[in-house]
């Protein structure tokens, strides 16, 4: 049985994942359990209002809409971004949504979708595939004042990534608020999340259908069964950094 608990702390990826995400599109939502909850928790932090544009960034299968509906939101126009046509195959459909199959690692992604001073911007468990940061983000301060972020860090499968000696494919949680301080006047809080199985084999398959993956699918299989033999923990360690933004350059 997995058991998960969430304990608040103080305290470069991509080529491949889309990949990944859109071979296991259909598995994935019995894979999301720890993106289930940062979609929630990031909501939460989102006073319930009319907004007349919310603009979903990677939206995947639809945990950040789930979650906007549910808790009371309403709105004019929700714009459904994701590049990968399967997850926007399966995120739910509604008059106000609008799907856009684009990827914010690009400058047309940011061409495609319109917004006023109202609108804001979310992103869950999405952001840590961004390539470039201030490419990213850059453009992001442009389309909204307010934007909402949940971003994986770097200390998410910490200790099995120093077992496996692999440098984590994707941000520190310093370089991630470095980087949005450029751009936004930002809060931040940072969780972080255990998830336990009963073996390390569950574990890495749980790695390899979520979408959190990363570098470990460079492994060899000698690598693979070294690392499930010395893995000392019964948990995968997970970190989410919670951003609140207000940015400097929307005119
Ligand atoms: C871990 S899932 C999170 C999905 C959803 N936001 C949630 O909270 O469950 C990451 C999503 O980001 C999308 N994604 C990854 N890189 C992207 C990019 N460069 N542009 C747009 N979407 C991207 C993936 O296709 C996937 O649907």
């Amino acid at each position: 049985m997995k058991v998960i608990r969430r304990v608040d702390t103080k305290q470069h990826a991509r080529s491949g994942s889309l990949k990944e995400f859109s071979r296991f599109a259909h598995d994935y939502d019995r894979y999301n359990i720890i993106q289930s909850q940062a979609a929630e928790a990031l909501v939460s932090n989102i006073p319930v209002d009319h907004y007349p544009c919310i603009v979903d960034l990677g939206c995947g299968s639809g945990e950040v809409y789930k979650n906007i509906r549910q808790k009371g939101f309403s709105f004019d126009h929700f714009t459904a971004l994701d590049s990968s046509q399967k997850m926007l195959d399966i995120h739910p459909v509604d008059l106000k949504v609008e799907k856009i199959c684009a990827d914010f690692n690009t400058q047309e992604a940011f061409e495609t979708f319109s917004t006023d001073e109202k609108s804001i911007l979310i992103s869950s468990s999405a952001l840590q595939w961004s390539h470039d940061l201030d490419f990213t983000f850059s453009h992001l301060s442009k389309k909204a004042k307010q934007a909402y972020f949940a971003i994986f860090t770097a200390s998410t499968f910490k200790t099995l990534h120093q077992i496996a000696d692999i440098r984590s494919p994707i941000y520190t949680e310093a370089v991630l608020k470095n980087t949005i301080d450029r751009y936004y006047q930002a809060e931040y809080e940072t969780y972080s999340y255990k998830l336990y199985f009963d073996s390390t084999y569950d574990m890495l398959n749980y790695i390899k259908k979520s979408g959190v993956s990363g570098g470990e699918k460079k492994l060899t299989y000698k690598q693979v069964k070294e690392l499930i033999a010395a893995y000392p923990l019964d948990y995968l360690e997970f970190e989410v950094l919670f951003v609140t933004a207000r940015s400097c350059s929307f005119a």
